[in-house]
């Protein structure tokens, strides 16, 4: 098994040939299964090969993660006005049970400008469906969910180094995390840094092993440099994984420049 590297495949193929309790942590989001354009990866399957993909996926990093492992799985909001779009929550929270999980925490992203200012909305402000009538009224996705899971033990087997702040601690402790989403146009749907780098302090020592199947622009691994984690990423998509390498580069050069000085 090799650690800090990205592998290329579909992840359902790639996890089976991972050992099983090899990973600390998975931190992950899947495609949503909108219709986005992925290069390789089809993102507009029917309902039900949807929830077959997520079984496999999620399977594979159950039998992956240590006996005190954790998942935090982010899935879009559910978009109910458009039909066959996005996941059906109380399918996936069964089918996570039906796995072997427990569920830990069920954490709300809420997409705001800035942290200070939950009410500084951050998308599109336009979504409402009929304005001012009840003819249709639609709410605005302004939230994500983060699913904590554990495999079997709610607490970690041994005490290790963690690395959090005492205030990225009292973030991180809440049900409800502000931070904005990322807007790059490299990558059909990457998370902001903040989301893998909250959930890697949180929830793993220094350098527990985190695993992304759908690692995409590379953003997991920036997070693992970071906080000295060591990462196992997959890809189906080439192209995102050369970007993912160059920015993995970029962060390690930042690191030792922050060291030298
Ligand atoms: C929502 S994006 C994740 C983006 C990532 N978090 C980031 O910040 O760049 C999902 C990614 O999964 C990839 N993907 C889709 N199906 C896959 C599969 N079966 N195996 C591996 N990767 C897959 C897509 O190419 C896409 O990059």
């Amino acid at each position: 098994m090799t650690l800090d590297s990205i592998m290329c495949g579909d992840c359902r193929e790639v996890l089976k040939t991972l050992p099983d309790g090899c990973v600390d942590c998975c931190v992950t989001s899947p495609p949503y299964n909108i219709g986005l354009d992925y290069g390789t990866a089809d993102d507009r399957k029917s309902d039900d090969d949807y929830l077959a993909f997520t079984r496999d996926y999620l399977e594979q990093c159950y039998r992956v993660l240590k006996d005190d492992g954790r998942v935090c799985l982010n899935i879009g909001y559910k978009v109910s006005t458009v039909k066959e779009a996005g996941i059906d929550y109380v399918e996936l929270l069964n089918l996570i049970k039906s796995i072997g999980y427990t569920l830990r925490e069920t954490i709300i992203w809420v997409k705001s400008k800035r942290p200070d200012d939950p009410q500084s909305f951050c998308g599109s402000n336009t979504a409402w469906g009929s304005w001012m009538s009840a003819s249709n009224p639609i709410c605005r996705s302004r939230m994500e969910f983060i699913f904590v899971l554990n495999k079997n033990s709610f607490k970690k087997h041994h005490r290790g180094i963690s690395t959090m702040t005492r205030q990225e601690f009292m973030d991180c402790a809440s049900t409800v995390w502000y931070f904005p989403a990322e807007r790059s146009r490299l990558h059909k749907a990457p998370f902001p840094v903040d989301l893998p780098y909250r959930c890697i302090q949180f929830y793993t020592y220094q350098g527990d092993v985190v695993l992304d199947p759908f690692i995409g622009s590379g953003t997991t691994a920036v997070a693992c440099v970071r906080t000295g984690r060591r990462y196992i990423g997959i890809e189906q998509n080439p192209d995102y994984i050369r970007m993912a390498e160059g920015r993995i580069q970029q962060e390690k050069q930042q690191l030792k420049n922050r060291q030298v000085c």
